[in-house]
């Protein structure tokens, strides 16, 4: 966060950053740090003042106003202030293993990362043989150690801040997206990016002068290894592009997300990987470490729809519940503008020029991980069926790790609600090396997923904060059913079942009212379950997914044992688990497995199981079986499964209550899962 000329108490400043941290916390939480400018040493000398606390954000907030050092009141006309909060990836949660890292003792060099540097282990061997002392056990920490080894190496005074980072980042690998902050370039930021997500807002009093910042391209040649042989310093090749005007108040942030800086600006633009944002003097550039032919040579800046009371718990309690109960609207969000009831036509705008070619394809692969994959299970087999195509559903990593076979002639689907998932992110780009089509399925408008892909459709749930994924799953099913509606619109044969398909979505939004409004059973049934250690959760056909879905709901925030079964596997394996004690769901409904599914009951119940069960409203037969029964509307068997899930994600979220976890901050756990 810059401002400049703006003028902001110390106070204000800290408030800002950490309202982001607070929004952002959902991606991550073990800990938080915040970087800002110390009083001056005797002369004009600068100096950084470095916070950090283990723990939530509102830790760090509580330390902020014990450092009586500095002044909260001070005026700050132009400032440069950097916070993070951390998920660990390597080294345990502590205040000297979070963020900001910083070159030295004397905070010369200081910076906050996400991602994961791969090579950090040659570069901290390197650096140590250097003379640098390590205080962390985090892989960032090599980056303002080099900064500063590359600084105290620098072959003239003149070598600008960017030019410092352009040579630290050729050192890199692995995923990255950096803010650096040095008191040798005060009220000067610097950030980049190379795999993991970055935007800039732009806030300024007055209109921007222009909705595109040219690229500028630059020709430093830097050699292979950390020593530097050949290189030259080049002169700033950066013409600062007067987006703002010249010397007018303006502020700007620097984020990893959208949400974490809405409540003070809408204009931003993202980063592409390797572009590195310089902003002096309050101008903004954007220099290309290395050009590729044919690349866009603009970043835009766009106006964001999001609004701040989107990412605000209203009178929910959580945001997961928020979401679970959003999902009346979010469904028709996702259908919005796309389906005409009147006519039976679905049109995705995104993928409708490359429709012919997704026709010919030989086979259609849908990858993801997490909830993002259980919604490519969900609609598998409607896709089979209305497609006729051949469709594998895949996990990223496992996928990735069997170097599966792709075609040029392959559809590959990318399924992330924040389309920054580093398993999916590799996926794609495998695929794309392969030849194939690549088409992204986000949530995030602008993430890389939906950058990198060929084509693709915004599934428009709206921002989900929980970490649980709930709104997100049912608008990827949806929008993954309406692709299939899109594939057989001229196949005669299909018509009548799209027609009830299409009925079913009209209505749907009117059903999961109906499904929520059983939200008070459901806690009934969570009083009960509670205490228990583990919970079955059992179907097939169009309700595997279900299970799985609600099994990974239940485990991640209610931290019960839970696993989803396929009924059909029961007599090879689960069966041995079923007793009177063990909590079993069913989901049992009116669809082409009916019969077998009753079998599966049979054989529960047999064991003295005391089967909850999700089943059809006046199901008499299967309610007497039942220990408990959670009656759903009917509706088309292909979108049964985002009924049956909804009561399931309500379960987990009173089991985590009643338990006593935070639902939103589950641990170990975080939104965007950017390292591999
Ligand atoms: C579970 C959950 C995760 C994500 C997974 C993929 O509730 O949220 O399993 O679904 O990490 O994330 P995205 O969809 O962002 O790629």
């Amino acid at each position: 966060y810059l401002n400049y000329q703006v003028t902001r108490t110390r106070k204000e400043i800290y408030e800002t950053l950490v309202k982001g941290l607070l929004r952002l916390e959902y991606r991550g939480y073990d800990s938080a740090g915040i970087a800002v400018d110390g009083p001056k040493k005797t002369g004009n000398d600068n100096t950084i003042c470095i916070i950090k606390t283990k723990g939530k954000v509102k830790a760090l907030d509580e330390e902020l106003y014990k450092k009586d050092s500095l002044d909260l009141e001070e005026k700050l006309g132009t400032h440069f202030g950097i916070a993070h909060t951390r998920w660990a990836t390597h080294g345990e949660p502590s205040p000297v293993n979070s963020h900001p890292h910083r070159s030295d003792k004397g905070n010369e060099f200081v910076v906050i990362h996400n991602g994961i540097i791969t090579n950090y282990k040659e570069l901290r061997a390197y650096l140590i043989n250097k003379g640098y002392e390590f205080e962390s056990e985090t892989d960032t920490e090599v980056i303002p150690k080099l900064t500063k080894y590359v600084y105290d190496n620098r072959e003239n005074d003149g070598i600008t801040f960017s030019t410092l980072v352009e040579r630290v980042i050729l050192q890199l690998e692995g995923a990255f997206a950096l803010v650096f902050k040095s008191w040798h370039f005060p009220g000067e930021a610097v950030s980049t990016r190379r795999g993991s997500p970055l935007l800039i807002g732009v806030r300024s009093e007055q209109e921007l002068t222009t909705d595109n910042i040219p690229i500028q391209y630059n020709s430093v040649h830097y050699n292979e290894g950390v020593q530097e042989k050949n290189s030259h310093n080049r002169p700033d090749s950066s013409s600062p592009i007067d987006c703002v005007g010249d010397g007018r108040p303006v502020e700007y942030y620097f984020a990893s997300d959208a949400s974490a800086i809405i409540e003070h600006t809408n204009k931003v633009l993202y980063l592409e990987d390797n572009d590195i944002a310089v902003v002096k003097a309050g101008k903004l550039s954007i220099l290309r470490v290395k050009h590729q032919v044919g690349e866009d040579p603009v970043r835009a800046i766009m106006t964001l729809q999001m609004e701040l009371q989107q990412i605000m718990k209203g009178n929910f309690d959580a945001f997961m519940q928020k979401e679970i109960f959003e999902q009346p609207e979010s469904v028709v969000n996702t259908m919005r503008g796309r389906i005409c009831f009147d006519s039976n036509t679905v049109i995705l705008g995104g993928l409708k020029d490359h429709l012919k070619e997704i026709k010919r394809c030989r086979r259609l692969i849908v990858i993801g991980c997490g909830t993002s994959f259980h919604a490519a299970v969900a609609t598998r087999q409607v896709l089979e069926e209305l497609t006729e195509l051949s469709v594998m559903v895949e996990l990223a990593s496992d996928f990735l790790d069997r170097n599966t076979p792709v075609f040029r002639d392959d559809v590959c689907f990318f399924i992330s609600q924040s389309g920054e998932t580093a398993d999916t992110l590799m996926a794609l780009r495998y695929c794309k090396g392969q030849g194939a089509l690549t088409v992204g399925v986000t949530n995030t408008v602008g993430s890389s997923i939906c950058r990198e892909t060929d084509c693709g459709v915004h599934v428009n749930a709206g921002p989900e904060i929980g970490v649980a994924s709930t709104k997100a799953y049912t608008s990827q099913f949806v929008a993954l059913i309406m692709f299939a509606l899109m594939m057989s619109e001229d196949r005669l044969s299909r018509q009548q079942r799209r027609r009830e398909i299409i009925e079913g979505l009209r209505v749907l939004p009117e059903l999961i009212k109906k499904v929520l409004a059983l939200d008070k059973k459901i806690k009934a049934i969570a009083d009960e379950l509670y205490e228990q250690k583990s919970l079955l959760v059992m179907g097939r056909g169009f309700h595997y997914a279900t299970c799985l879905e609600g099994a990974l709901k239940i485990k991640e925030i209610t931290y019960m044992h839970s696993e989803g079964i396929l009924a059909g596997e029961l007599k090879h394996g689960p069966l041995a688990l079923i007793d009177k004690d063990m909590p079993v769901i069913m989901i049992i409904m009116r669809d082409a497995c009916y019969t077998k599914c009753q079998n599966a009951l049979q054989q529960v119940t047999a064991r003295s199981g005391r089967p909850i069960i999700l089943c059809c409203q006046d199901d008499p037969e299967i309610s007497q079986m039942a220990y408990h029964t959670i009656e759903l509307p009917h509706t088309v068997d292909c979108l049964q499964g985002i009924l049956s899930v909804i009561p399931l994600q309500l379960l987990s979220f009173h089991l985590a209550v009643l338990r006593g976890y935070d639902v939103d901050f589950p641990r170990n756990l975080a939104k965007s899962v950017t390292v591999e």
